[in-house]
């Protein structure tokens, strides 16, 4: 059985506190795509653990961690990573041979390019991603595997320096020095060449297993879905998770579509719900929006359900998961995009141009204490009928509701 949990929204939906929640039912859990831009949370015994590129499923002792091919690599961040877990971790992570890496150059150019990018900016990361993917998809990117033979990578990396000197040297960024590079890339060997292998291989050995494919970003990030230009470089939906692990599509069982109660994205671009004001700051406080990679505040708002919808479209979701309910408890009213009106006409489904689309909203009734609730008997009347209206407007089966950030806070129905 292969499953996939992908994010409805712009991140940070709760993602890791699903594939944690449901890891133990799986074999082995996947990254397929995006690097250390995602940060996903996981709390465990009262323990917080924030994961960048080892996935959620760490933490169940028995699940092999897979990062495939269209993850992108930065090996610092994923050694200082697997630090954290010590000796658990032998023969329980593999990574892709055919997995890209970031390099140091990478990260300068994110943020050089941003700069100059000015009041465009993208509101990026600042990890490398963009330029490590656009080295990809320009061939002349380099893969994990390759630290097998690091002369010959030494020797490629050069070349593409000198390529690139003019670039560089335009942006400003320093070309590095081979001899701490050479350095650098046997440390790297050494640390990581036991768990570099063929994943794709393994997960085919493994096709009669359960299997489950953790996705990173989500739907409105996704580079050809998303709201472009303010995404990232990866596809985050449901079918760039199969392409950047080599499953193929007939395997895939089931989709579990992750969203917040409520909306949140970090970085620039449109969000059409967004509350600027008390509204705005009450979610960002009850529900501690502060990014788990940069610590940048998020913007918040209410729950879109266009956006949605469209994320369920674009995935194929047979199941969701709504994320955060507790966070607004003791609001007097909420509030659920339900369409958009656009220069006096009525939209009601996700549109190519965001702008000047202004939200139709439906208004509800508040309510306190579903905080920590682990069963629907328990939820306050006017969170049932809230989830209800969800759940009927999107005519997907609300699978996990999420009351707390601890794995135990949950109701599955
Ligand atoms: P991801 O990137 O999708 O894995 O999500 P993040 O981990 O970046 O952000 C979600 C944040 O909300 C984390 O700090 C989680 O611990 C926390 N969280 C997850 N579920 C809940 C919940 O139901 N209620 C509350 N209050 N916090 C939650
Ligand atoms: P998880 O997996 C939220 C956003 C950045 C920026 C845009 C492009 O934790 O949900 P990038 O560094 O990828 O080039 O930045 O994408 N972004 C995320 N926002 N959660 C994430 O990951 C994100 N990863 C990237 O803030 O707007
Ligand atoms: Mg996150």
């Amino acid at each position: 059985m292969v499953t996939q949990v992908v994010g409805l929204q712009w991140g940070d939906e709760g993602k890791g506190k699903i594939v944690d929640l449901i890891a133990r039912k799986y074999d082995i859990v996947v990254r397929s795509q995006g690097g250390h831009n995602a940060g996903h949370t996981v709390v465990v015994g009262g323990k917080k653990y924030s994961l960048h590129l080892i996935p959620s499923g760490v933490l169940n002792p028995d699940a092999v961690n897979i990062i495939a091919n269209g993850v992108v690599v930065y090996p610092p961040q994923l050694i200082s990573e697997m630090e954290k877990f010590g000796d658990t971790l032998k023969g329980k992570l593999f990574i892709s041979n055919r997995a890209h890496m970031i390099l140091d150059h990478h990260i300068a150019i994110d943020k050089a390019r941003e700069k100059l990018r000015g009041k465009r900016a993208i509101g990026t990361t600042g990890r490398g991603i963009g330029p490590a993917y656009a080295d990809k998809i320009a061939r002349v990117g380099v893969r994990m595997g390759e630290l097998k033979n690091v002369p010959k990578l030494l020797e490629k990396l050069e070349h593409y320096y000198q390529m690139n000197a003019g670039y560089f040297k335009f942006l400003g960024i320093s070309l590095p020095n081979l001899r701490e590079l050479e350095d650098k890339l046997y440390h790297w060997k050494q640390k990581l060449e036991e768990m570099i292998i063929d994943t794709s291989h393994y997960l085919w050995e493994n096709l009669d297993r359960n299997i489950l494919l953790e996705g990173a970003q989500a739907t409105l990030l996704d580079i050809d879905h998303g709201t472009y230009p303010y995404v990232t470089s990866s596809n985050t939906i449901a079918s760039g998770a199969l392409t950047g692990c080599g499953i193929p599509p007939r395997y895939l069982d089931s989709v579990i579509g992750v969203a917040k109660a409520y909306t949140t994205r970090v970085g620039n671009g449109p969000f059409p719900t967004e509350e600027v004001g008390v509204w705005g700051d009450k979610l960002r406080e009850q529900g501690h929006e502060f990014g788990t990679t940069t610590g940048r505040p998020r913007r918040c708002g209410w729950l879109d359900l266009k956006a949605v919808e469209y994320g369920i479209h674009l995935n194929g979701c047979d199941q969701l998961a709504i994320m955060k309910l507790d966070v607004l408890d003791g609001f007097p009213q909420v509030k659920v995009g339900i369409g958009y009106r656009k220069n006096g006409e009525e939209l009601n489904y996700f549109p190519f141009d965001l702008e000047g689309v202004e939200p139709i909203y439906q208004t509800f009734p508040g309510w306190e204490g579903s905080s920590g609730v682990t069963r629907w008997e328990e939820l306050p009347r006017n969170a049932q009928k809230y989830l209800e209206f969800i759940e009927d407007q999107l005519e997907v089966k609300i699978s996990y509701i999420s009351t707390g950030p601890q794995r135990e806070a949950t109701i599955i129905r």
